[in-house]
C-alpha cells in the first residue's frame, strides 16, 4: 500500500482555495492515488457554530473563537484526517491550522498562546499557499458574497497575508501565485504536488 500524506492549503479569502483544493484532489485521483477531500471549519456540528460567527449571526470573541476552530480541528483529525492517512490515502484539506495562527494574530490574539493550543495537532506533509495582495482577495470576495464575512476588510487581510508569510518561512511553505488563472495556478500547484509524493 502507498504511504498516505497531508497536503494542506492555506491562503487568503477568495485566494482559490476551494478551486485548487477540488482541482488537485481530482489530479491525485486520476493519477490512481486513494485521496479524501476535506475542509476546516467542518461541515460537523462545531463547524457550523464557527461559520455563524464568521457571518456574524453571533457574537464570540477572538479567542474563543479560535479555540472553537481548534475543538472541531482535534474531531476532524480524530474522525477523518488521521484514519485516512493510515488507510494511505492523500488527504486534501482546505484550511488547516495555519489559518488559526495568521487569522488569529490578525485578530491581536498572543502568538504563543495561539501556537500552544494548536501544539498538539499534527502538521501537514507539504502546505502550498497561495498567495495574493489583498486587493485581488477583496475584489474576488466582492464578486463572490452577499455579505462580508468577519476578517473580510482590507487592512485586516494585510495582516492575515502578513502572518501568513512569516509562517511561510519558519514552516517551510510552498508559495503559489494566485494572481493567474485558475489553471495556471493549478498547473504550479500540480507540479509541487507531484514532485513531493515523488520524493517520498
Ligand atoms: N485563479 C483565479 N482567477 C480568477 N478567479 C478565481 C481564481 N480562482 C478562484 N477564482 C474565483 O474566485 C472565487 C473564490 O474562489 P474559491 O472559492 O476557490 O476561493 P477560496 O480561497 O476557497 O475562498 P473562500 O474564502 O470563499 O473559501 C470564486 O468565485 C472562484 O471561481
Ligand atoms: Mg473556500
Amino acid at each position: 500500500m502507498k504511504r498516505g500524506a497531508f497536503i494542506v492549503f492555506e491562503g487568503l479569502d477568495g485566494s482559490g482555495i476551494s478551486t485548487q483544493a477540488e482541482r488537485l484532489e481530482l489530479y491525485l485521483r486520476k493519477h490512481g492515488r486513494r485521496t479524501l477531500l476535506t475542509k476546516e471549519p467542518t461541515n460537523g456540528l462545531i463547524g457550523g457554530m464557527i461559520k455563524e460567527a464568521l457571518k456574524q449571526d453571533w457574537k464570540t470573541s477572538f479567542k474563543s473563537l479560535q479555540l472553537l476552530f481548534c475543538a472541531d480541528r482535534a474531531k476532524h483529525l480524530e474522525d477523518e484526517i488521521e484514519p485516512a492517512i493510515r488507510d494511505g490515502r492523500i488527504v486534501v484539506c482546505d484550511r488547516y491550522l495555519f489559518s488559526t495562527l495568521a487569522y488569529g494574530f490578525a485578530a491581536g490574539v498572543d502568538t504563543h498562546w495561539l501556537f500552544n493550543v494548536n501544539r498538539a495537532f499534527r502538521m501537514p506533509d507539504l502546505t502550498l499557499f497561495l498567495d495574493m495582495s489583498p486587493d485581488v482577495s477583496m475584489k474576488r470576495i466582492a464578486n463572490g458574497r452577499e455579505k462580508r464575512e468577519l476578517f473580510e476588510k482590507a487592512d485586516a487581510l494585510n495582516s492575515v497575508r502578513k502572518a501568513y508569510l512569516n509562517l511561510a518561512k519558519r514552516f517551510n511553505f510552498k508559495i503559489i501565485n494566485a494572481e493567474q488563472s485558475p489553471d495556471d495556478v493549478g498547473e504550479e500547484v500540480q507540479q509541487v504536488a507531484a514532485k513531493f509524493l515523488a520524493r517520498r
